[in-house]
């Protein structure tokens, strides 16, 4: 077990790839804190883990607020005692053209996929010092925040945002022994903010299928265990090499 002993958070672990997380963790022996503005979802992924014997309980907070973020965290302390991994796994896109995106959808895609992880990166930061113990983070990116794409704006900007976001949280929190590091993927089967899986997006990365919530999982794991513990302000891409390929060659 990799986790064992560990309290977790993960945002938006009510569905998709935020919910493997949360499983994944609690198979390695973390207890995990679900942060997601969904209360249905969280409420629905925390029983099926009880029910299967872990431990995890759902906190209903939106990230894109201070206060929330604030409360949050000190709930999961109060209920769990401690924090030791964050995972930012929240994101919203606004799916639009510069053309077509609207102040207000700019605002709201900031304000949740990249205010959210400074919010959630700050207080769980104040509170892993508090500790003394370290910790690790992890900000789920994505390959948008380093390509320019056919319809979405404010998301791609905010992602990119994630990525450098990631490495002043490493300079910053490493005196605390605090290791911060972000995993990007590709499209999955569901697109962000989507429940069902989209059979028809097209894939074009090299392994010709889309990424699954648990390759994600699967690096998320492996950046807050014991297996990494050297590595700091790094980005993993999970995204069957599609970073790779030079589209104009
Ligand atoms: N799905 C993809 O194709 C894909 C590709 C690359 C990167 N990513 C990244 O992976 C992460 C997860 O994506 P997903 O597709 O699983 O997302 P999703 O939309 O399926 O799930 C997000 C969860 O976050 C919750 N949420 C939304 N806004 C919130 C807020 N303000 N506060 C708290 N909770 C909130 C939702 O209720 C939902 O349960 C995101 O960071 C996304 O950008 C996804």
């Amino acid at each position: 077990m990799k986790l064992k002993g560990k309290v977790a958070i993960v945002t938006g672990g009510g569905r998709n790839i935020g919910e493997e997380i949360s499983k994944l963790f609690v198979s390695e022996g973390a207890k995990v804190a679900i942060l997601d503005m969904d209360k249905a979802r969280g409420d629905k992924v925390a029983a099926e883990i009880v029910a299967k014997g872990g431990e995890a309980a759902a906190f209903v907070v939106d990230v894109s607020k201070g206060a929330d973020a604030e409360r949050g965290v000190a709930e999961v302390t109060k209920r769990f005692g401690k924090i030791d991994i964050l995972v930012n796994n929240v994101a919203i896109s606004d799916n639009k053209t510069i053309l077509e995106c609207t102040e207000e959808d700019w605002d709201r895609v900031m304000n949740v996929t990249l205010k959210g992880p400074f919010l959630m990166g700050k207080y769980v930061a104040k509170q892993m010092i508090a500790q003394g113990t370290g910790g690790a983070m992890v900000n789920i990116a994505s390959t948008s925040g380093f390509r320019g794409r056919p319809r979405a704006i404010a998301y791609i900007s905010a992602k990119s945002g994630v990525i450098n976001l990631t490495r002043g949280m490493a300079v910053q929190l490493a005196q605390y022994n605090i290791r911060v590091n972000s995993v990007s993927p590709n499209k999955a089967g569901s697109p962000v903010g989507r429940d069902e899986f989209n059979t028809d997006r097209p894939i074009t990365n090299l392994l010709k299928r889309p990424v699954e919530p648990l390759d994600v999982a699967k690096a998320v794991l492996f950046l807050v265990s014991d297996d990494a513990t050297f590595v700091m302000g790094e980005n993993i891409f999970v995204d069957g090499g599609v970073m790779a390929v030079d589209i104009a060659s």
